[in-house]
């Protein structure tokens, strides 16, 4: 065969893989502003057109030691220095990034999501020329965010979750895949009416069930009893199953709400006074999650104490579950108590909180809040 075209073929290939940090031909001339204000940098009308809302946590983070997974300062680095290490991320997508805060994701606040849903709706849902979202965030809140995202934003289009869980200055950092990763997602098709969903360490999980599992390892989001929605290899993402809601799914409308009320959770445990329960409602909390012992255990007392504060205040009070896995059933909670206690169902005390709180911010009244939470119910 000699010098075949099969070898002009491998050498072509070998100039192009030495070239692909910057394959992309274009350059910040080429940038691009929409009509709601997104500047596209790299800017070419035939690829899908993302934005990107960075808030900060490890995969902005930094430290001096390489080796170091913690005792890092997260959110140190702007999104445009992170996308620069990635600038293969430009041939998938055009990207309008988006600093919307830059801290650890425990400073997260509802005032922001709100703000963040208003914006997304806005520029990406009735936005006919924008593919979706990619959502950078601390891990550790990223759970609550992505849920509540995924019970706001509700147009069909991809809103992607994306942390790291270490810092980008670390060895092997996980940072700038996830992005990559994260974008590919959100730009591609497929990915459409599936809610928000989570993508870190190569897999793509649903966020109304993702949760984080460890507090340090690379392997962290899982939804335990309901799996991943789909994995990614070589930047191609896939999916197991065509597009599915939760049964579960409730959406909250949040176009005229301006404020979300404080709901607090309450940790169960042995010994567990009832003080923190009217603590928390002297202190402003317009509704109550127990995160229950076992199926929504409480003692007998705490119990009481509950019954107290719905008859005085005529606020809900919501019993989830400690445990990672499993519903607190309607069944459970009998007599006095089912008259003001709501069960959560499978919703978790973090979820339960999201919801709750939107749900009173729609202004909600008990017995439509116990129906939501009666959709994720078994028995
Ligand atoms: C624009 O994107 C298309 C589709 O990926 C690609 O074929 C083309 O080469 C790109 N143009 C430039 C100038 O990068
Ligand atoms: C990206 O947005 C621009 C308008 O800002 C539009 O002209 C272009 O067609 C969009 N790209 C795709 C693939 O829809
Ligand atoms: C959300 O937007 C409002 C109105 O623009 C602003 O006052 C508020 O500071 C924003 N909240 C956050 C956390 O950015």
């Amino acid at each position: 065969m000699g010098f075949s075209l099969q070898r002009l073929v491998v050498l072509a290939l070998a100039i192009t893989s030495y070239a692909s940090p910057l394959v992309y031909s274009r350059t910040a001339h080429t940038s691009h502003t929409n009509s709601n204000g997104l500047t596209f940098n790299h800017f070419n009308g035939s690829l899908p057109n993302v934005t990107i809302l960075a808030t900060g946590g490890t995969i902005a983070g930094t430290s001096n030691d390489r080796t170091a997974t913690g005792g890092y300062k997260s959110g140190a680095l702007g999104i445009n220095t992170l996308l620069s290490e990635i600038p293969d991320i430009f041939n998938i997508a055009n990207i309008a990034a988006v600093q919307a805060n830059n801290v650890n994701s425990g400073d997260i606040s509802s005032s922001l999501l709100l703000n963040l849903t208003h914006r997304l709706q806005i520029e990406v849902c009735d936005d006919p020329t924008m593919s979706g979202a990619v959502i950078t965030h601390g891990t550790d809140t990223l759970e609550e965010s992505a849920f509540f995202i995924d019970t706001t934003v509700n147009c069909g289009k991809p809103i992607v979750f994306v942390g790291s869980m270490r810092p980008s200055t670390a060895i092997s950092a996980d940072g700038p895949m996830n992005l990559l990763q994260g974008v590919t997602v959100a730009a591609d098709t497929k990915s459409k009416d599936r809610g928000a969903l989570v993508v870190l360490n190569d897999r793509i999980v649903s966020a109304f069930f993702a949760t984080k599992t460890s507090a340090n390892t690379v392997d962290t989001f899982k939804a335990y009893e309901q799996g991943s929605t789909g994995f990614i290899v070589s930047n191609k993402p896939y999916f197991y199953y065509p597009a599915v809601q939760p049964n579960a799914k409730h959406v909250v409308d949040v176009s005229d709400v301006d404020a979300v009320p404080r709901v607090d959770i309450l940790y169960a445990y042995e010994d567990m006074q009832v003080d923190s329960i009217y603590s928390a409602v002297k202190n402003g909390a317009k509704g109550i999650v127990v995160a229950g012992e076992g199926a929504g255990g409480v003692s007998t007392d705490f119990a009481s104490a509950i019954n107290e504060i719905v008859a005085k205040h005529n606020i809900p009070v919501v019993l989830s579950h400690r445990t990672v896995n499993g519903e607190v059933p309607t069944a459970d909670i009998t007599g006095e108590n089912a008259k003001t206690q709501i069960a959560s169902g499978m919703f978790n005390p973090q979820q339960s909180r999201i919801l709750l709180g939107l749900l009173l911010a729609e202004k909600k009244g008990l017995k439509e809040i116990r129906e939501v939470f009666f959709k994720a119910t078994v028995a």
